[in-house]
């Protein structure tokens, strides 16, 4: 059977990944702070809405505005596609507990087919589960989450933290487990050049022969962009 393949609105990464996401699989993006993981998110979804796909993000350190303030300094015209009704901005507040549980619970299903989304993304899982003090707890909402946006039909991106002892894990270490596709972000100090690398890896994308290259990439004003093609991964060695 043919996967269909959902643009990650990174064509040289797409290129690793036999031309994109999986259809209907949801991809944790792990990286510490100020690695572009909010970047990739929404550049994720810049793509679907350029082609008229509907999409929501769901944020839980940004206001509606500030999403469309920060996507407005890459060029990508959210607030436009709000008004088409074509993107969904959506935080989640951590009042409490409980009604976050019932939110992901009910309402977030309902909304998933009310809207019609075909991407989403979670925007952190980290903010999330700190919001749990217990463990179980906090397994069980995250695997229900995971649950609801892969029964909603959407190809999703969920963003985390890194574990600050473990650079390969997420904060929680549990979200690479659940999630069908797995991408790091990294960045390697140059004490020499006296710059900051970044490094982009595909670890784990379920039904994909994905390359394991690990890749550069920058940030730039229009996004991100890989910068070299793996075939020079040994500059990140140090
Ligand atoms: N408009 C922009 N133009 C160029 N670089 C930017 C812009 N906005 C953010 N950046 C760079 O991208 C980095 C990553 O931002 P962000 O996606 O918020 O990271 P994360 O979500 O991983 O914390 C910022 O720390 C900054 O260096
Ligand atoms: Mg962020």
């Amino acid at each position: 059977m043919i996967i269909e393949r959902v643009s990650s609105g990174i064509p040289e990464l797409d290129k690793k990944l036999e031309g994109g996401f999986p259809e209907n699989s949801t991809t944790a993006i792990i990286g510490a702070f100020g690695t572009g993981k909010s970047t990739f998110g929404m550049q994720f979804l810049n793509e679907g809405l350029q082609n008229g796909e509907h999409c929501i993000l769901i944020s839980l350190d940004d206001d509606e505005e500030a999403m469309i303030r920060t996507a407005s300094e890459f060029g990508w015209d959210f607030q436009r596609y709000v008004d088409e009704e074509l993107l969904l901005l959506m935080k989640l507040t951590a009042i409490d507990i409980k009604t976050s549980i019932l939110r992901i619970r009910s309402e977030l299903p309902r909304l998933f087919e009310l809207f019609g989304a075909k991407r989403c993304v979670f925007d952190s899982i980290t903010l999330f589960e700190m919001l749990f003090t217990g463990e179980n707890e906090r397994r069980l909402i995250v695997y229900d989450l995971v649950q609801v946006m892969r029964n909603s039909g959407a190809t999703s991106v969920i963003t985390s933290e890194l574990d600050s002892s473990n650079p390969h894990a997420s904060r929680f270490g549990m979200i690479e487990y659940v999630s069908d596709g797995v991408i790091f972000l990294n960045y390697h100090r140059r004490a020499r050049e006296k710059t900051i690398l970044l490094s982009i890896e595909i670890t784990k994308m379920r039904r994909t022969k994905h390359s394991r290259d690990i890749m550069a990439y920058e940030v730039h004003r229009d996004g991100i962009k890989i910068t070299t093609d793996g075939a020079h991964s040994d500059i990140f060695k140090c």
